[in-house]
């Protein structure tokens, strides 16, 4: 047995999470997930982030995009602020230990649970004996990513909630089930003004890259005129701005734009709305605009920079993936042992 695989008492606190190199980012993936990433970037805690590419190809990808997105993402990474001195960035398929804690885990997850996330529900649609059998599998491939590392901390948006719940439900029956206490439960970390960012086309749906409308959402390739011409026909209802919170029940695509600006402005709700209530949106929009452009502006200039020497990027990677080997690789010989694989444990 490896002396440095903690046992659940014992847990360091430690921060894993990942996005889909599918497509460009967006201000959903910024304000749920990216700039929370680098808000918990700190000397006193380890933070692994990965460009989960073996998720991506549960849906189709055309192999020379996914390469361009891959080194993209991690461009858009660093480029928000990520220091591949301070977190481990990596690329999923170049650590291993990933898809075979995904085996063991399809044997330890149910059908039934797989059956019951909205993810698959929602992305399988009728078709569901098309779909791929890893779009089925993805939340067991989900809770190897994050528990290969023994992780206590992931980062997203409100959409992975009932994934995260998977994942301890994993966790509490392996752990169950080999009467062990191997794998710690994970916390999800759901912060923010902003962990779900509706559609400026419609106010009861999320923003996604796979929203057929561009204009439904703010890449973060965007420059500065698109993001203020988005912004500016993004559906809002008549009434102006209220100065509570509560003012904004029942009035989706406002409280949309409130959030986005809380967030972008590193405020609460109630802070914005104390200096704008009683504004209208057409003054109000030009003000979300300018803190739009000027946060994101500088990220895509500085990922266009990042993307000009893509060597870099791999070697960046390479490095990280070296790294996270290094935590994973005695945590799966251990969960091999327990499991009883001969030969495991070496
Ligand atoms: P994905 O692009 O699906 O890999 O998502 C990466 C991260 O972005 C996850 O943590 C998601 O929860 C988060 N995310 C995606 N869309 C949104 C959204 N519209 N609002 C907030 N967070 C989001
Ligand atoms: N499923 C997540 C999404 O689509 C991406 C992801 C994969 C992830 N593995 C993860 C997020 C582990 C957090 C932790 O957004």
């Amino acid at each position: 047995m490896n002396e440095a695989v903690q046992t659940s008492s014992t847990f360091t606190p430690r921060v894993f999470s990942g996005i889909q190199p599918s497509g460009n980012l967006h201000l959903g993936n910024y304000l749920g997930a990216l700039k929370r990433f680098v808000d918990m970037q700190s000397d006193e805690l380890q933070t692994l982030y990965c460009m989960v590419d073996m998720h991506a190809i549960t849906v189709w990808q055309n192999p020379a995009d996914l390469q361009q997105a891959t080194r993209e993402l991690c461009a858009g990474f660093i480029a928000a602020g990520l220091d591949p001195a301070k977190s481990i960035l990596f690329n999923q398929s170049q650590v291993p230990e990933h898809a075979q804690l995904a085996w063991v885990f399809n044997c330890v997850a149910r059908m039934g649970w797989m059956q019951r996330m909205t993810q698959w529900k929602d992305k399988a649609g009728k078709n569901q004996q098309n779909a791929s059998l890893g779009l089925f599998a993805y939340p067991a491939l989900m809770a190897a990513d994050i528990l290969i590392y023994h992780a206590t901390q992931v980062p997203v948006g409100e959409d992975q909630k009932q994934h995260l719940e998977l994942t301890r439900d994993i966790a509490t029956k392996f752990n169950h089930d080999y009467g062990v206490d191997f794998f710690p439960i994970t916390e999800p970390v759901i912060e923010g003004a902003a962990t779900r960012v509706m559609s400026f086309r419609d106010g009861s749906k999320k923003m996604s890259k796979s929203d057929p409308s561009d204009a439904s959402r703010i890449n973060m390739t965007d420059d500065a005129d698109t993001i203020a011409k988005k912004i500016r026909k993004a559906k809002t209802d008549p009434d102006g701005l209220p100065s509570e919170a509560k003012g904004l029940e029942e009035r989706p695509e406002a409280r949309n734009l409130v959030n986005i600006y809380a967030a972008l402005a590193d405020k609460t709700v109630d802070q914005v709305l104390a200096d704008v209530g009683g504004k209208q949106f057409s003054e109000f929009k030009p003000m979300l605009a300018d803190v739009a452009v000027e946060k994101l502006a500088p990220i895509s200039t500085e990922m266009a920079r990042l993307m000009q020497d893509t060597s870099e990027i791999d070697r960046i990677l390479a490095h990280g993936a070296q790294q996270a080997r290094e935590i994973a690789s005695p945590i799966l010989a251990r969960t091999y042992e327990i499991v009883g694989m001969v030969g495991a444990g070496k």
